[in-house]
This record gives C-alpha cells, structure tokens and sequence, in this order.
C-alpha cells in the first residue's frame, strides 16, 4: 500500500520513517510513502498557505487552493469528476523513486481490484481513486478497526490540518472522510497522520515479523476470526473482542521486589491462557468497562467477570 502525506512540515516524518518497523517496511517495499510539502505548491514570494478566517475569530485557516494543487498534482480530481494525473511537484520520497509505484500508473491487470469496503472510486480505465483522509479533529473516531480498513486500501493521501483548521470546500471537494485519532486537540494532523500510518502498516501481512502478533494485542480481531485452541478452550492469550491487553513479563522472575506470577514460570499453557484472560476481563474492567459492553465474551469470560467484579 502506498501512503501520500500532504503536511507543511515534511521534515516531521524524517525520524518516523528512519525507524523501527516503518523503516523495515519501506526499506522491504512492503509500503511505500512520500512526502508532499503544501508550500511547493503556493505562488507568492512568502509562500502563505494560511488566511483569516472568514466571519472574523481566532487563528488561521489552511487555504484551499495549494491543498487543490498538491491533490491534482498527484492525480487526484474532486470527488466528482477526474482528470487525468500531472506531474507532481515538492515530493520527498522516502523509498527510492525506482520502488514508489502509483496505482494510477498500474495497468488495469495488475491493479488490485476495488473492494466493497474501499472508498476508493475507479475512475473508468482500470485504475482506483486513492481514498483521500484530512486529519481533523472534528473526525469520526480512528479505532483499530478503522486501521484495519485502511490496511485493506492500496492507496491513501493523508491531509494533515493546521492551525484552527483547512478550508471546509477541501473536505467537500476531495475528501472521502475526516479522521480525529482523539478527543482532544493537535496543533496539527501530523501526529495524527504518524499515528495512522503505525498502527496502520503493522496490519500489512509481512510487516510485523511475527504475523499473528498484530491480532494478539489489545483491540485484536474478535473471536470469530482467530481460530480457537487446540485444546478447544477459547484462546485467551489475545486482544479479541476489544479487549485490553494481559500484562506480559519477562527477565528476571523478580524485579523491586516483585515476581512475575507463578503461573507464567511453569509451563501449564492451558493454565497460563486462562490466567490472561481473567487479567484481560480484569484490565478492561479497571481501565475500559465501555469496551465490555461490545466485547465477544464466553459463558466462561462472563462468570470470570462476574468474580472479578465481587472481589473488587
Ligand atoms: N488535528 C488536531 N487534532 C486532531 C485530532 N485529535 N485528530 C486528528 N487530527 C487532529
């Protein structure tokens, strides 16, 4: 999959992308990202891509016209119509140029065919309209099952806001959604895109060395879509049905002055899940009991919560 990032400050994905597994990822082409600075896309001497907001108050507004032509430049038309992609300016690749493929330049053959769940649109020869994301604020709710969405498109353009927000004909015009990572305000998208892109690529068979471990966390698949135990006990060392996480451990057995429970250091596996699933009902419990409402819990999980709950 590949990711386009419109920001005006390119240089904030530098360290992002030159670590840890994002930079696995992109060095193995498992993802492809660039880098699109808005202000090579402004015209005046001072390269302004903010303006007063109309009908006066606080703060600046991203204009709408360079976002339009950072959009354009990478083939991108307003929502209703296409035009057929330029050449684009003010990129910085982060793969080398010779790995960057765009989904427009693949031939209809190879292009990985539209899903239901895509917000990509054809545009009539074979190709996908990139899903285009403004991170705002005012978003609707990036959850793990959102990042699993966009782990299932081919190709994205992240639109990371500023100041007191972008022109709203920006989202009218291009964008096929608005995206807030949390209830609580930025100073601009950039984090938020970093924050999509991570947990995003980490769902990308081949990314993760490990491939189950993605499913293994917090907020992991629901139940139905793990396979279940060997033993045909439900697997409780996973973040199915949107639970939390088990605490997890390693050297040495005791560290200031407290041991790693017992049950961890003696290999009873069957005795081991069940110890992880009572510390995620527990956990979720303490920290998230919303997340319970939805969860996918067992007979078994329910009457564990219900002693967990009387002990408390
Ligand atoms: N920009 C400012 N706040 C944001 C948030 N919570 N999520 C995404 N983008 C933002």
């Amino acid at each position: 999959m590949r990711f386009e990032i419109v920001t005006i400050f390119p240089g904030f994905f530098t360290s992002i992308f030159e670590n840890g597994i994002l930079r696995r990822a992109l060095a193995e082409g498992l993802v492809e990202a660039a880098v699109h600075d808005l202000r090579a896309f402004t015209h005046d001497r001072h390269r302004t891509v903010d303006d007063r907001p109309f009908g006066g108050g606080e703060g600046m507004v991203l204009k709408a016209q360079p976002i339009a032509e950072a959009l354009e430049s990478l083939g991108i038309a307003q929502k209703a119509n296409t035009v057929a992609p330029a050449v684009s300016q003010g990129t910085t690749s982060v793969v080398p140029k010779d790995q960057l493929k765009e989904d427009r330049a693949l031939a209809p053959a190879e292009s990985p065919a539209p899903k239901e769940s895509d917000s990509s649109a054809s545009d009539g020869i074979g190709c996908l309209r990139p899903t285009v994301i403004l991170l705002s604020a005012q978003g609707r709710p990036f959850t793990q099952a959102f990042a699993r969405h966009i782990a299932s498109l081919s190709h994205v353009v992240l639109i990371c806001g500023r100041y007191e927000g972008v022109d709203e004909r920006i989202n009218e015009l291009y964008c096929d959604m608005e995206l807030s990572i949390g209830d609580y305000v930025l100073s601009g998208g950039e984090l938020a895109a970093a924050v999509v892109i991570d947990a995003t690529m980490r769902l990308i068979p081949g990314v993760l060395g490990n491939e189950a471990s993605g499913e293994f966390e917090s907020f992991g698949s629901a139940d139905a879509e793990i396979a279940t135990d060997v033993d045909g006990v439900p697997r409780s060392q996973h973040g199915a049905g949107g639970l939390l996480d088990y605490p997890h451990y390693t050297r040495p057995a005791e560290f200031g002055g407290l041991k790693v429970p017992e049950v961890l250091l003696n290999g009873d596996h069957l005795g081991i899940r069940r110890w992880r699933r009572e510390q995620q009902l527990k956990k979720t419990l303490k920290n998230r009991p919303d997340l319970l409402e939805n969860a996918a819990l067992s007979k078994e999980d329910e009457k564990l919560l219900e002693v967990i709950r009387q002990k408390n």
